[in-house]
């Protein structure tokens, strides 16, 4: 049987990183490119996420550069099936401090990788990493793939909208090319970015501290656990059709911000005590996807219960401290 070969892009990240062990899992070849970046959180959760991948499967290959780099990319792109460009900076709030740096990272970098991938004759996939902030406040919900998104409240809205159209514009050259945009929406379980909600409410109701919440936690949002999109980006890896399409990938059923707290609080084991805070620059009111598209040809539907996701968060918070 051939081995299939895949380029991974910020494959030490946290999505990336279940997403490249579940390639290796089962039997597939993993080639990383990754810049251990500082943002938007320390270098040292990606080395450590890089040696767990190491230890576990020897034949990954990791290459630090970044995707903004032609010169790099090009020669990793070389023999692979296709890639899963997953590289990006994430995070509404710190895309308002540089603006330009998320532009770069998240448009050039995608037009980069995708052009590489492009001039391979091997690689007849391109996966792309968008994010569900590409519709803002002013879609109706749940949101379907086909309706507008061209208010977003963010930079970093900005640049996944932006990500998406420069891969739409570019599929019209090989349009034989399969080019999933897989939007997620906001994804949480083990590895998860420390400066995400659900991490920090967890470490902080562990340790007995009270937790910020935005607004009177009435926002809602649409979470995600990480092995439903890992599953996600493995059937559109392998089953999306030809051209660009986007689909959403998301629980289907948001929650409140005060709901969240105290299922947190539940999976804790502890009453949680509550700050208000004002509700940041950027973050949208509801996030709520329409799952239907994924469903029916993807054959994809998410698995884990928030109840159930949240007990995989608190027993790698308390595993890792
Ligand atoms: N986590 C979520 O809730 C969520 C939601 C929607 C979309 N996304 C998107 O999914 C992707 C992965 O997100 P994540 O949560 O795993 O974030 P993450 O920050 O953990 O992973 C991104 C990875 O990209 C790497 N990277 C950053 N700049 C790079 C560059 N110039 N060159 C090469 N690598 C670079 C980082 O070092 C990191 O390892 C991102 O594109 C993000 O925008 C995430």
């Amino acid at each position: 049987m051939t081995v299939r070969r895949w380029l991974v892009t910020g494959g030490v990240g946290f999505i990336g990183y279940h997403v490249s062990r579940a390639l290796l899992s089962r039997g597939d070849a993993v080639r990383i490119l990754d810049d251990f970046s500082d943002a938007p959180y320390p270098t040292a959760m990606k080395r450590r996420n890089a040696d767990d991948l190491r230890r576990e499967h020897a034949s990954v290959e990791i290459a630090e550069g970044s995707v903004t780099d032609a010169a790099r990319v090009a020669p990793l792109v070389e023999g692979v099936d296709g890639v899963v460009h997953l590289a990006g900076l994430a995070g509404v709030r710190p895309s308002f401090a540089d603006p330009a740096r998320y532009v770069a990272v998240n448009v050039e970098g995608t037009a980069t990788v995708m052009s590489a991938a492009q001039a391979t004759p091997t690689a007849k996939v391109f996966v792309l990493a968008s994010s569900s902030s590409v519709y803002g406040n002013a879609t109706p919900l749940p949101a379907a793939e086909d309706a507008p998104a061209v208010e977003p409240e963010s930079p970093y809205a900005a640049s996944k909208r932006g990500a998406e159209l420069v891969a739409l514009s570019m599929s019209r050259k090989a349009p034989a090319m399969r080019v999933p945009a897989l939007r997620f929406f906001t994804v949480y379980g083990p590895r998860q970015r420390p400066e995400m909600a659900i991490t920090l409410f967890m470490q902080r109701m562990l340790r007995d501290e009270p937790i910020d919440v935005f607004g009177d936690g009435s926002m809602r949002r649409d979470f995600t656990h990480v092995s439903d999109i890992t599953r996600g980006v493995l059937a559109a890896l392998d089953g999306a059709p030809a051209g660009f399409r986007p689909y959403n990938l998301g629980s289907g059923s948001p929650i409140s911000l005060a709901q969240l707290v105290r299922s947190i609080g539940e999976a804790a084991g502890v009453t949680p005590e509550t700050r208000h805070v004002a509700v940041p620059l950027g973050d949208v009111e509801a996030t709520y996807a329409d799952i239907a598209r994924a469903r029916a040809e993807l054959s994809w539907a998410p698995e884990v219960e928030l109840t159930r996701g949240l007990e995989t968060v608190r027993d790698w918070v308390v595993s890792s401290r």
